[in-house]
């Protein structure tokens, strides 16, 4: 991994400056973007993180993510740059915004009202774009369940999956999925591919949960503790996705 040394070093003096100005404003924007493996930067009640946790897997390649703009507690806009070769298969990185709140058992869940507007370019790109959740028998133990929603398969991207093949294809929230069941780690991931890719996506992620436990077996006890939005790269050359809007709460 070779990240290119004066970007960095310019990235931090812009950065420094433009933090001192929004000491004074409600709204951050246009923050230099970050290209550290764990740099991450907060606005309203997201972090959004760079999050380069597979980088290893490649052969060469780079990532760096910023912030856009936030308003209020809820909505977020971002983008990530990054280009990934080698490791065919592996991911990379998962940039993300992730929302922070008090995790929530199931079965105390009322809704989870989403929307995410994004557009993705560059070339050869293997890549999903994607929710992840994550919920524990306890509001702060291990990971039990990871439930991943796919608004896109970029370039044959997959799911973790036992058989290779769909369990099921649910309607969930208005749409049709197709659902991938497999172990991640300790986990067990449920993943819901979008069957036709969505760019402009609104939904209660409440009605994904309440079809995991009515129609998978997962127990209403477990508690929600991460909710996360971003991109899973495989491999791809100057790539960008733009998230020119994304807000969730959970209620
Ligand atoms: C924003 O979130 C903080 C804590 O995360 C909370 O104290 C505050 O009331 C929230 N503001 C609004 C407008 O919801």
């Amino acid at each position: 991994m070779k990240f290119p040394l004066t970007l960095t070093l310019a990235s931090l003096a812009s950065a420094a400056s433009i933090n001192g100005r929004s000491l004074t404003g409600k709204t951050l924007t246009r923050r230099a973007d970050f290209c550290d493996q764990w740099g991450q930067v907060t606005a309203g009640n997201f972090i959004l993180y760079n999050n380069l946790w597979g980088s290893g897997n490649a052969d060469s390649g780079e990532q760096c993510t910023g912030l856009d703009s936030s308003s209020g507690n809820n909505s977020i806009s971002w983008h990530t740059s990054w280009t990934w070769t080698g490791g065919q298969g592996q991911v990379k990185s998962y940039a993300n915004a992730a929302y922070v709140f008090t995790a929530a058992q199931l079965s105390s869940l009322s809704s989870i009202p989403t929307s995410w507007s994004w557009s993705y370019e560059g070339s050869d790109l293997v890549a999903n774009v994607a929710y992840d959740l994550f919920t524990s028998s306890s509001a702060d133990g291990d990971h039990e369940y990871e439930i991943m929603i796919w608004l896109a398969a970029l370039g044959g991207a997959g799911p973790i999956s036992a058989t290779g093949s769909p369990i099921d294809t649910p309607t969930v929230a208005g749409q049709s999925w197709d659902l991938y069941e497999g172990m991640n780690g300790q986990m067990q991931v449920y993943s819901f591919v979008a069957s036709a890719e969505t760019e402009s996506f609104s939904a209660d992620l409440v009605e994904f949960i309440d079809y995991l436990q009515t129609s998978q077996g997962m127990a209403d006890s477990q508690y929600l503790t991460d909710v996360q939005a971003g991109s899973e790269p495989f491999s791809g050359t100057d790539a960008k996705l733009t998230v020119s809007a994304y807000s969730v709460s959970v209620a």
